[in-house]
């Protein structure tokens, strides 16, 4: 394990980075291009860098060097840039992260104003689910459409372990939560750790069945605090399929992935909350990269455009926002911040370099 670089920094400039030569690249119109042709239409919105779990393959027990408040966009300026985004730029889908996001105080009236706005885009969040229980009735009425919410076991010791707080029975309350609310459908991300919970495939799938929940299994990528990351430790698709396929049947989605990072499968003689087939889904990042398919664009909660979860550069709108930058000119800077994404992660190349900026911190 090598010592971790503080995250408060976030990656270098893009300016760096190949100029930006696109017929739409700085034109004033159209949507986010890059120079391989891809389309970003997806927005995930880091709302804070800050969480209250500790899960050990994300961030060190005492926590991480937090972005100073002042750093960190206000709801306004959040509120505005994704505006700009869906007004001007494309974009149709809103993802709201953190950090965890259900600690920013200012969320629900956030979901509520981006819901507001024309054309109004699908609203979506990704959380640990702590306060979803209280939060879930709230967020639905401001216009959330749908939850994923991060579970990595249905052990509550191995919970405790894993995120080093007792909570799981708060995560299962905020999941039920959300269903009652129609933050439908509810999908759980598990992320499977060798010799913690990697025995716990079926177990989930069981779990997520019972209760009408949508699982994915996650391969875990070198995006943590500690850059601990350890590519032989890592539970693989593969592997994951073959535990699952023991004891349920399991057959090729026929539904269009479209560019989701998930790959589905049906699960035989199982329906989710529907009535439809149940599904379950690997998000194989290290093993089947789908970058080439990418169609999203990352705003973090300091205000830097990162257009692949990798980058290793950054764009920064906040500077020119508090400047006094028109709408316009924002757009043209988030173009220009698309247009040299690189064409993969990479990881598997020699160079491969782990963003400074850690995972907590861009929000997956
Ligand atoms: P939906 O299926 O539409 O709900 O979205 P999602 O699976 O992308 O969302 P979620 O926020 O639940 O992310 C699940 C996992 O996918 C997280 O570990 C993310 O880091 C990972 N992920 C999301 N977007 C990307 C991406 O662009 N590239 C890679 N490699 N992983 C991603
Ligand atoms: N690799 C893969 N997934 C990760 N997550 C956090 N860190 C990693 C990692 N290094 C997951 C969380 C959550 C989602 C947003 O990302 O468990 O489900
Ligand atoms: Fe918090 Fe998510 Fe990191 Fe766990 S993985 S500590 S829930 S940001």
């Amino acid at each position: 394990m090598t010592s971790a670089p503080g995250p408060r920094a976030g990656d270098r400039p893009a300016e760096s980075e190949a100029r930006p030569s696109g017929p739409d690249a700085r034109s004033g119109t159209g949507a986010l291009i890059d120079r391989y042709g891809r389309t970003a239409i997806d927005l995930r919105v880091s709302l804070t860098d800050r969480c209250n779990l500790r899960c050990t393959y994300c961030m060190p027990a005492e926590g991480l060097p937090w972005l100073p408040r002042g750093e960190v966009l206000t709801d306004d300026e959040v509120v505005r840039l994704v505006r700009v985004a869906v007004e001007r730029l494309g974009i149709t889908e809103v993802r709201f992260t953190g950090g965890e996001p259900l600690i920013r105080p200012g969320l629900v009236d956030i979901v509520a104003r981006v819901a507001r706005l024309t054309p109004r885009p699908r609203l979506s969040l990704t959380t640990n689910g702590l306060g979803l229980d209280r939060l879930a009735a709230p967020l639905r009425a401001a216009g959330l459409d749908r939850v994923n919410v991060s579970l990595d076991t249905v052990d509550d010791e191995r919970y405790a372990r894993i995120t080093r707080r007792r909570r799981l029975a708060d995560v299962r309350a905020g999941l039920a939560a959300a269903a009652t609310a129609g933050l439908r459908p509810v999908k759980i991300n598990a992320v499977l750790l060798r010799g913690i919970n990697d025995d716990e495939a079926p177990a989930l799938l069981r779990f997520a069945l019972a209760h009408g929940y949508q699982l994915r299994f996650i391969e875990q990528m070198p995006l943590d605090a500690q850059h601990g990351w350890d590519r032989t430790a890592m539970v693989t698709a593969d592997e994951i399929l073959a535990a699952l396929s023991d004891q349920f049947t399991l057959r090729p989605d026929p539904v269009d992935r479209a560019g989701a990072p998930a790959e589905t499968w049906l699960v035989d003689g199982h329906v989710d909350s529907t009535g439809g087939p149940a599904r379950v889904g690997v998000i194989g990042s290290v093993t089947r990269p789908f970058c080439g398919d990418c169609d999203r664009t990352r705003l973090t909660a300091d205000g830097q455009i990162r257009n692949c979860l990798f980058a290793t550069a950054e764009s920064d709108l906040r500077t020119p926002l508090r400047e006094g930058a028109d709408d316009t000119d924002l757009a043209d800077r988030w173009r220009a911040a698309t247009w040299p994404k690189r064409a993969g992660h990479g990881i598997d190349d020699p160079t491969f370099l782990q963003p400074h900026r850690p995972m907590s911190a861009i929000g997956g």
